[in-house]
């Protein structure tokens, strides 16, 4: 017995060791329950110098980007700092043949010359309450999932109306903990944002996809912004008349730099994780639904990699396409290796055999949770194959353009007899218009036998469509198919599409019902819809249901222990020191990289490693300002800071709070991070804040943006 209770301590602080830097806080309970801890590791400000509702305090430099990133605020006058792959649909909207800012950067010389984008936007915070007891009362555990959800979404109501903020300002409630917390949100939103400045891909975007997740790194992946206001500094939509934005608080920027175990944190808006799972989810994750996906974006992405190898136009057409569909495509390979190289699963049964242990110790506990995760671990295996069967029509279906095409008309049709037609189809001509230049009709009918073979022989017979059965039957081949198809649809002639959408989009609409290309999408959606969504959404919000449970019930049965809920993208606190790493395989990784390393990795002329010939100049000359150390300019750095998508942009804070690095990704198979953070290989990256420095003054010539800014110069 003796001996059984100290295995399972050892068992249960071995977890909480591993995982000493996992978490993504919530900034109000920072003094609750981190502040301790952070200053331990380093850390020199209090928790109410990150966050503070009476007085300016670090996160009222820190807003969500366009709700998909994040930026900070580093100058009095608004400058915003973000990553270039996050201001990238701004630089590609202003970019010409003429006036290519992808390829050659932009930079305003003055702010008469910085860029508006329309539709735009930044958020600030501008206060966090838990309203966790006014959005559950009358909710009591045992409702049906949808019975809930109308008393949340009422008592949710209630309170926005209720919320004491200004005329300008704005409010929302989120779930938290799986629904067992709320959370209110009083926010500001700015809509005019304009651009600053960019560098040019070959250094914004440097190493492209090959580098993408991966570490070392030479990316200067940083774009600039201004938040105006009106004359007010109130939020006011775009004029001409608006005044740069004077915030509560910005960024000051440490020159110092960082060494291996300094404390950081990264502050900003994580998306979506899955940290509470049971072991039968994550090795479905792992198993089954990342595999049939990666397998999917595999056939797609070598269609298209084949076409853009030959022909130029088509490699600038696809090229943010490929880089799209690839990001998440190379993630799910590093979640994968990453989940199997830390034995993740054994993990998860070993935390779950300590639950169940505890639960079973406690009459209460086990009245309440005995049966949880056997049930939970059942529902998981009933969900598997439709599941898989979403993933197979999500991923297959969303890869062929002549299906979105189809898809986006038959939505408009829909709205035929609305007041507000005449407005959607404008916008979706203009969406159109966008959509049909980064097409090619050779390449997708290609992408469209490669998906409908997999559509259709890979999966249940159940779950594909008779019509799709019959049409391939009649070819017998998915090439044949693919061309007598596209010969003949409406939906794929790019001209008539977009000719019939401006002068007569009736007949597109009467196309759906004749053309062969939408009786096939029309077929595939509705046995989805049919025969797959149904069941999957009951047993989803019996999962849900259960999660609930299963998440109230860790907090209760390993109360010593802290939790964070998992990401929602709302605002977050991370924090951890700066640390190389060891790959699973043995490899032992530095925590830093330098110019040097841009140099070696330089191919003339390559779409990913070409180096700018200004930057090549500066490095021969060593010409490097105040930005280099002992003779070398620092590039990107990794620690342990548990991030996500949507931390894209977030700042690297020091000890002091001040700004040393931009976040902008996680180390391969560290992206596991999202279902299982594990300290020993999870890292997350970031553009050294001197690179970006050095970037905007020696090489773009814009020091009058540095002077803007505050650097200091802490010791260390
Ligand atoms: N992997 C990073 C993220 O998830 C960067 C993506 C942009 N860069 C690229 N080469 N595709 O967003
Ligand atoms: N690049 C990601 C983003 O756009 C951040 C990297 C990550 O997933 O950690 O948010």
């Amino acid at each position: 017995m003796k001996k059984h209770i100290l295995l399972l301590f050892v068992v249960i602080t071995g977890f909480f060791k591993v995982k000493a830097d996992e978490g993504m806080w919530l900034p109000q309970l920072l003094e609750s329950l981190n502040e301790k801890r952070m200053q331990s590791l380093g850390m020199k400000i209090s928790a109410s110098d990150i966050y503070d509702i009476n007085k300016g305090s670090l996160k009222d430099a820190i807003v969500s980007f366009g709700g998909f990133c994040t930026g900070e605020v580093i100058s009095d006058q608004g400058l915003l700092l973000t990553n270039h792959h996050c201001g990238f649909d701004a630089i590609q909207n202003h970019s010409t043949i003429d006036k290519n800012f992808i390829r050659d950067g932009f930079w305003a010389r003055s702010k008469a010359e910085e860029l508006p984008n329309a539709g735009l936007f930044v958020t600030f915070i501008v206060r966090i309450e838990d309203v966790t007891e006014q959005v559950l009362s009358g909710a009591p555990q045992n409702l049906t999932e949808s019975a809930r959800q109308s008393i949340v979404d009422k008592n949710a109501r209630q309170q926005l109306n209720l919320v004491q903020k200004e005329s300008y300002q704005n409010a929302f409630i989120r779930s938290f903990f799986d629904g067992n917390k709320y959370y209110l949100f009083v926010t500001e939103t700015y809509n005019d944002v304009r651009l600053v400045g960019a560098p040019p891909s070959a250094i914004g975007n440097f190493g492209k996809d090959t580098d993408n997740w991966m570490w070392p790194r030479h990316t200067g992946d940083f774009s600039m912004f201004r938040i105006y206001a009106g004359k007010d500094n109130k939020p006011a939509d775009y004029s001409p008349e608006n005044i740069p934005y004077k915030p509560k608080k910005s960024l000051s920027i440490s020159m110092s730099g960082m060494k291996e175990g300094d404390f950081t944190m990264v502050f900003g808006f994580p998306g979506r994780t899955s940290e509470y799972l049971p072991s039968k989810a994550v090795e479905q994750i792992m198993k089954v639904n990342d595999p049939a996906k990666i397998l999917i974006r595999d056939k797609a992405l070598k269609v298209i990699d084949k076409y853009m190898r030959t022909d130029e136009a088509l490699k600038i057409q696809y090229a943010s396409k490929y880089a799209g569909i690839s990001n998440a495509w190379k993630k799910w390979q590093g979640e994968v290796l990453g989940l199997t190289n830390t034995n993740a699963v054994d993990k998860k049964l070993k935390y779950e055999a300590a639950f169940t242990d505890r639960v079973n110790k406690n009459p209460a506990l086990q009245a309440a949770y005995g049966k949880l995760l056997p049930q939970l671990n059942g529902l998981y295996e009933q969900i598997k194959p439709l599941a898989l069967a979403r993933d197979y029509y999500l991923e297959t279906t969303s890869k062929i353009e002549l299906f979105t095409i189809v898809q986006r008309i038959r939505a408009l049709n829909t709205k035929r007899d609305k007041g507000s037609y005449v407005g959607a189809l404008k916008k979706e001509i203009d969406w159109m218009t966008g959509f049909l230049n980064e097409l090619s009709i050779k390449v997708d009918k290609e992408v469209f036998a490669a998906m409908m073979q997999l559509y259709r022989e890979n999966q249940h017979p159940a779950y594909v469509s008779a019509y799709a059965q019959e049409a391939y039957k009649k070819f017998g081949n998915y090439a044949a198919w693919a061309e007598a198809l596209y010969a003949k649809s409406v939906f794929a002639d790019k001209a008539k599409v977009l000719q019939q959408l401006k002068n007569n989009p009736n007949a597109l609409f009467e196309a759906l019902q004749t053309d062969e290309a939408a009786q096939l999408v029309v077929s595939i959606s509705n046995l989805y819809d049919n025969k797959v969504a149904p069941s999957l959404n009951e047993k989803q919000s019996a999962i849900n249901q259960l999660q609930r449970s299963y998440m109230k019930a860790q907090m209760e049965v390993f109360s010593e222990k802290d939790f964070y809920p998992d990401a929602n993208s709302t605002l977050r606190v991370a924090f951890g020191n700066v640390k190389g790493y060891q790959s699973p395989t043995g490899k032992n990784y530095e925590y830093y990289t330098y110019l040097d390393g841009v140099m070696k990795k330089y191919k003339p002329g390559d779409y990913e490693f070409d180096v700018p010939e200004k930057l090549r100049q500066l490095y021969k000359q060593k010409d490097f300002g105040q930005y280099a150390v002992n003779g070398k300019v620092p590039v990107c750095f990794i620690a342990s800071n548990h991030t996500t998508g949507g931390n894209s942009g977030s700042p690297a804070l020091d000890a002091y709070g001040n700004l040393v690095g931009l976040n902008f990704d996680r180390v391969w198979e560290g992206t596991m991070s999202d279902i299982n953070y594990d300290a020993s290989i999870c890292r997350n990256i970031m553009v050294d804040i001197r690179y970006i420095l050095f970037i905007v003054d020696k090489f773009a010539g814009a020091s009058h943006l540095v002077e803007e800014m505050n650097l200091v110069y802490p010791k260390k």
